[in-house]
C-alpha cells in the first residue's frame, strides 16, 4: 500500500475560539481513523496547518472534500509526497491550538494523544520524529512559515560580521586534513535577495576542494567529505548566516557511510540550525554505481527537510538521466555552459532545454560562474533567476563577502 504524505495551510473564514477547534478535531479524528488517515491540525488563531498522513486514495479523496469546506479558505497545498512511513501513527488527528481568540498566546495539546509532546512543549516538537512533517508544523508553529514563504530580506544582512573569522583548522584535532571554508552568495538580481551561500572547501594554503580530497582515497575519502562538512555548518551558525547554506557531498559519502544523513542531522540540530536551511549539493564528478542506495540517502535527506541540488549540471556523469529517475530541489547548470552564452549558440539551445524542463519538473535553476553582465542579461532572458559568480561576489573565507548588484 503506498502511504502519501500532504501537507496544506488555509485561512480560518470565521473566529474560532479554542474549544470550537478542539471539537472539529475531534470529529475529524474519528473519521480518518475509519479511514486510517492520520495527522495534525494546528491553528495559529488565523490559520491552519494541517498534516495527513494516509493511502494515497484516501488522502486524495478527504483533500477534495476539505478544500471545498466553507469553514477555510485560501487553502495551499504545501508538500504532497510518497512516504515511508507515519509521523503521527497512531494519532487519529492530533492538534495544537497555538493562539486563542483575542490573539492571546495560549498553547493547548491533545495530551490523550501523547502526553509526551506536551510536556516537551512546541519547540521540542521535532523530537516526537525528525521529519519534514514534524519540521512544517514547528515551523508553523513558531510562525515562521510566513517567512519561509517570501524570500529574506537582504537588510538581515546588515547584521553579519564584515571581519572574517578566524580560520578554523579545526578538523586537525580528528586527524583530518585542517579545512576551512569559503563563502559564496546565490543571488538573485531582480529582487536583490541572497537564496543561499555555497560553503567551498579550502585548505590551509588554499588549496582547492580537488587538490584537498586528492589526499584521499576509498572510505577515507568518503569519511572526509562528509565529515568536514560539519565545519562549514559551524562556520554558517557561528555567522549567523540567515540564508541557506550550500554543502557538497559526493553521492559516494552518502551511499558507503552507512549513517552520513543522521551525521548531517545530529550537526544541524547541534548546532541549533534548521534542517530547511540546509541544501546538500550532490556533485556529478563521480559516477553513481548504487542508484537504489543513492535515491534511499536522497530520500532520507528530503524527508528530513534538507533540499537537494544537484551541482555542475551538464559537466559530469549523471546528466540527463539522472534527471529522468530523480527530481532534485534544485539544479545547478555547470559554468562550462554558461560562461560566453551570450554569445554561443549551442550553449543557448542546450541550457534554453534544460530551463524549460527545469521549470515543468518545478526544480529552481541557479546558473554557476557568470563573470559578466552580458551572461546575466541572456540567462535572466532566458528564465534563469539565481546567479553565482565573481560577477556578483568572490568566495570569502570563512565569512560573508560583499555583493556587488
Ligand atoms: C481545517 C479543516 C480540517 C479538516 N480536516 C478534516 C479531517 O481531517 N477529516 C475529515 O474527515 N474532515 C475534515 N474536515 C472536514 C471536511 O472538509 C468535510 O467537511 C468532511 O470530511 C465531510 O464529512 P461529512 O460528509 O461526514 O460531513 C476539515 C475541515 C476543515 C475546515
Amino acid at each position: 500500500m503506498s502511504l502519501s504524505l500532504l501537507v496544506y495551510r488555509s485561512r480560518s473564514t470565521k473566529q474560532l475560539k479554542k474549544d470550537r477547534v478542539v471539537a472539529m478535531s475531534k470529529h475529524f479524528a474519528a473519521r480518518n481513523r475509519d479511514r486510517d488517515i492520520t495527522g495534525m491540525l494546528v491553528f495559529d488563531g488565523d490559520y491552519f496547518m494541517q498534516v495527513l498522513e494516509g493511502p494515497r486514495q484516501k488522502i486524495t479523496a478527504l483533500y477534495e472534500l476539505i478544500q471545498t469546506d466553507p469553514r477555510h479558505e485560501e487553502v495551499v497545498t504545501v508538500l504532497d509526497e510518497p512516504i515511508y512511513r507515519r509521523t503521527f501513527d497512531d494519532w487519529g488527528l492530533g492538534f495544537i491550538v497555538i493562539n486563542d481568540e483575542g490573539g492571546n498566546q495560549i498553547i493547548s495539546s491533545d495530551l490523550s494523544f501523547d502526553n509526551q509532546l506536551y510536556k516537551l512543549g512546541l519547540d521540542n516538537l521535532k523530537q516526537v520524529d525528525e521529519t519534514r512533517a514534524s519540521m512544517i508544523i514547528d515551523a508553523f508553529a513558531k510562525g515562521r512559515w510566513r517567512e519561509a514563504y517570501t524570500v529574506p530580506s537582504d537588510e538581515l544582512y546588515l547584521d553579519l560580521p564584515e571581519q572574517a573569522l578566524p580560520e578554523f583548522n579545526k578538523a586537525d584535532s580528528l586527524g583530518l586534513y585542517p579545512v576551512n571554508f569559503a563563502f559564496q552568495p546565490i543571488v538573485n538580481p531582480v529582487s536583490k535577495l541572497v537564496t543561499s551561500a555555497e560553503a567551498l572547501l579550502r585548505g590551509p594554503n588554499n588549496e582547492s576542494p580537488a587538490e584537498i580530497l586528492s589526499r584521499y582515497s576509498g572510505i577515507d575519502l568518503y569519511r572526509f567529505d562528509l565529515e568536514s562538512k560539519q565545519y562549514a555548518l559551524q562556520i554558517a551558525a557561528d555567522m549567523g548566516l540567515p540564508c541557506c547554506i550550500s554543502v557538497n557531498l559526493l553521492p559516494m559519502s552518502l551511499i558507503t557511510i552507512p549513517d552520513a544523513v543522521d551525521f548531517l542531522l545530529d550537526r544541524i540540530e547541534r548546532l541549533g540550525l534548521s534542517s530547511e536551511q540546509i541544501i546538500v549539493e550532490i556533485t556529478e564528478e563521480e559516477a553513481i554505481t548504487n542508484h537504489d542506495a543513492f535515491y534511499g540517502a536522497v530520500t532520507r535527506l528530503r524527508a528530513a527537510g534538507i533540499k537537494v541540488a544537484i551541482d555542475d549540471f551538464g559537466a559530469g556523469f549523471a546528466g540527463l538521466s539522472l534527471l529522468a529517475e530523480f527530481q532534485p530541489d534544485k539544479l545547478k547548470i555547470d559554468r562550462k555552459l554558461i560562461q560566453g552564452i551570450q554569445s554561443n549558440g549551442p550553449k543557448q539551445a542546450i541550457v534554453r532545454a534544460v530551463v524549460e524542463c527545469c521549470y515543468s519538473l518545478g526544480i529552481s535553476v541557479t546558473a554557476e560562474g557568470v563573470e559578466q553582465a552580458a551572461e546575466v542579461d541572456w540567462l535572466l532572458e532566458a528564465g534563469v533567476s539565481k546567479f553565482q559568480g565573481f560577477f556578483f561576489a568572490r568566495p570569502a573565507l570563512n565569512s560573508f563577502p560583499e555583493i556587488n548588484w
